[in-house]
């Protein structure tokens, strides 16, 4: 018998519950060993569940109990995270966590530790929800450089931009559906302004290229700017606007890493990714590109990834995993305005037939985009493919006849 804490009992700390409990029999198979939840750590009361007397509040029980072997860490945020997670991997214990902000800023440290210590440290739910991601970057696709690692990291914001283009939501009441569902963080605005793709793709990136990148380090924008005007010039270039992180490998030294909404075609899988479906896409120089498809977020799916880590570590309690990364330096992820991209370019203008010729003049073989939706005077482009920096120039050489109402770039 494998004796294990949970630190959370919020939506995925009762998903994690649930799942034990509902699987017990097959999970006991394929561990081996049957699993008993010894402590729940929540400060909150949570009177009348079948499993009420779990519950502690003082994490000492849990870091000083030499029965524990698995702690699982589904509290979120940093604080006390890091601290609880760090003592419990120097206390002898492997840990399994869904918690994308300590991966993202901790990782590296706490994957040194878990190997000084020969123990595990997973977090398949980190990254996806129920999407196995982690493990098939680190373990099945191990044989190929990867030049690429891009998709759809967030299902709240995939959810609130498919109600708004599909039915007709308004931003609010799709955010609220979010929440209802159990989709959104605790702090909404991490998923609204990219900061919870930018941890996740930060993690990929990590995993992918085995140095660590920190999510200050990459240029970062959510979708509170996408507008259904957006959308509708979206759709007349032929495709939908979708909040994409990606991170791509320059040479062994320097990585591309940016989180934004971009424009994607129609014909890129991408752009199908729906509601609160992620997508990560791989690219590999021997497999080519692998898309791995499913749900973000949720209960269920998110309590899945976290339980399978759970039955890995029992499985290899005196064996390491494979997953590692090194530490990360200043310089490792480059400029955004240095990377390569061609530019969607919405704009207001005195005179469309001036500004139409001056664009052409700056930029050369530009795609004008119309729609109904756009007011009088507006005046809408893709930029030919070129360096971030040098077309942002070009723009801002045109400010006396053009002012920007949104620039977005496009997934190639
Ligand atoms: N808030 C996150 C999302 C939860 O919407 O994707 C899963 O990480």
């Amino acid at each position: 018998m494998i004796k294990i804490a949970i630190m959370g009992h919020g939506t995925v700390g009762s998903g994690v519950v649930e799942v034990l409990s509902t699987n017990h029999a097959s999970i006991t198979a394929k561990a081996a060993e049957e699993i008993q939840i010894k402590y729940i750590l929540d400060l909150k009361e949570f009177p009348g569940l079948p499993y009420s007397d779990l519950f502690i509040k003082d994490f000492d029980l849990i870091v000083n109990d030499p029965e524990i072997d698995v702690v699982v860490e589904v509290m979120g945020g940093l604080n006390p995270a890091y601290d609880f997670v760090k003592r419990c991997l120097l206390a002898g214990k492997s840990v399994v966590t869904s918690n994308k902000e300590l991966v993202a800023a901790k990782g590296g440290e706490l994957l040194q530790i878990a190997r000084e210590k020969n123990l595990n440290f997973l977090f398949e739910a980190s990254v996806g929800g129920g999407i196995p991601v982690i493990r098939p970057i680190a373990q099945c696709m191990a044989a190929n450089e990867i030049t690429e690692v891009l998709g759809i990291l967030n299902g709240t914001t995939n959810f609130i931009l498919t109600k708004m283009i599909k039915e007709g939501m308004s931003f609010d009441e799709a955010l609220a559906l979010a929440k209802a569902n159990g989709y959104a963080e605790a702090d909404p605005s991490a998923d609204i302004e990219g900061k919870d793709a930018c941890r996740k793709i930060c993690i990929l990136a990590s995993l992918a290229y085995g140095r660590h990148v920190f999510p200050a380090q990459v240029s970062t924008e959510g979708i509170s700017r996408v507008s259904s005007v957006d959308v509708a010039y979206a759709n007349a270039w032929g495709g939908v606007i979708k909040l994409i992180g990606r991170a791509k490998k320059i040479d062994p030294n320097s990585l591309e890493c940016v989180v934004a909404p971009m424009l994607i075609r129609n014909e890129n899988p991408l752009s199908t990714v729906d509601d609160v479906f992620n997508a990560v896409v791989v690219r590999g120089n021997a497999t080519g590109d692998v898309m791995f498809y499913g749900k973000g977020a949720g209960k269920l799916p998110t309590a899945s990834a976290v339980v399978a880590d759970v039955i890995d570590c029992v499985k290899h309690m005196k064996a390491r995993k494979y997953l590692f990364w090194e530490d990360g330096c200043p310089d490792y992820v480059i400029d955004q305005d240095q990377s390569s991209t061609a530019l969607y370019v919405r704009c207001k203008t005195a005179d469309c037939e001036k500004a139409e010729v001056l664009i052409r003049d700056t930029f050369g073989d530009v795609e004008f985009l119309f729609c109904r939706e756009a007011a009088a005077h507006e005046i809408t482009f893709v930029t030919p493919q070129g360096q971030e920096g040098e077309l942002k120039k070009k723009i801002k050489s045109l400010s006396t006849m053009l002012e920007v109402i949104n620039i977005m770039r496009i997934c190639d």
